[in-house]
């Protein structure tokens, strides 16, 4: 169902991310990958039948070039999934001003920059077709943005302001960008990737316990049973670039195993 678009994904050299761009060049995408870190960039790119175009989404020049690189590929630009993301564990009092500046330049003006290089394109260009939108930007906020319950919230606050923010950014973009681009936001749970097995590490290094068991306590509440995969945003994502969500916009969506039911 993605046959023929051309989709950019950040912060795609691991992760959800990567899944990401993989469901998308596997159902026919032309797919550009980005990432700060240049090699695993590449080496994603490689995988997957990618193009890689490196890039740290905090610098609104790399955004833009990450767009026109994949307009100079593809023609145009059909999706963007702002993923790129950073995350920290420190308890609220012994935060700082440059951790603050760090969590929320990397997580919530990433976002921005990217999808506004994005929408600049997208807004310029045809519909994907009679009737449908020039373009689809998906960010990727979390369900740790939508609720301060559970002893996590206290270790992670810049984070959990830095998705808040993201969902507020969504909507304005939908508004924004209506009825010519549609917005939304994918908020994910509990998702196996290096992100959460470094929170499993410092969380449980606060904690005084070993390798792993922060992971398996909070796994055990997912009422649909199993950890969240990568594999599980991908699809969503690619539903959000679909035409079955045209009429979608300003939406967040858990993905979470009913973790969080709003
Ligand atoms: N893992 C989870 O449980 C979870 C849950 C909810 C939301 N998320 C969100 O999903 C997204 C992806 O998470 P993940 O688990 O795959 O994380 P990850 O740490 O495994 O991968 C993130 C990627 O982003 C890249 N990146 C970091 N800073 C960047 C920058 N300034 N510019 C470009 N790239 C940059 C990293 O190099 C890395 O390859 C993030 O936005 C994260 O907040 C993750």
């Amino acid at each position: 169902m993605s046959e023929g678009l051309v989709v950019a994904v950040t912060g795609a050299g691991q992760g959800i991310g990567l899944a990401v761009a993989r469901r998308f060049a596997e159902r026919g995408a032309r797919v550009v990958v980005s990432d700060i870190d240049a090699d695993r960039c590449r080496h994603a790119a490689q995988q997957i039948g990618a193009l890689a175009v490196p890039g740290d989404v905090t610098r609104a020049e790399d955004c833009a070039a990450l767009v026109q690189q994949a307009v100079a590929a593809g023609g145009r630009l059909d999706v963007m999934v702002c993923n790129a993301g950073i995350m920290q564990l420190k308890p609220l009092l012994e935060l700082d001003g440059a951790d603050w500046d760090r969590m929320l330049g990397v997580n919530v003006k990433g976002c921005f920059l990217t999808l506004q290089a994005a929408a600049r394109q997208m807004l310029q260009q045809a519909p994907l077709a009679a009737g449908r939108p020039a373009g689809k930007i998906v960010t990727m906020a979390s369900i740790a943005g939508r609720s301060g319950a559970g002893p996590i919230a206290a270790v992670i606050p810049h984070y959990r302001a830095s998705k808040a923010a993201v969902l507020s950014l969504t909507q304005s973009a939908a508004i924004a960008f209506a009825p010519r681009l549609t917005v939304n936001a994918i908020c994910p749970g509990l998702v196996e990737s290096e992100m959460w097995r470094g929170m499993d590490r410092a969380w449980g290094a606060l904690q005084g316990l070993q390798e792993g068991q922060v992971w398996q306590q909070r796994i055990a509440g997912i009422p649909l049973g199993r950890p969240q995969r990568p594999e599980d945003v991908a699809d969503v994502a690619t539903f959000l670039a679909a035409p079955e969500s045209d009429y979608m916009t300003g939406q967040a969506l858990n993905v979470d195993g009913g973790l969080m039911m709003n």
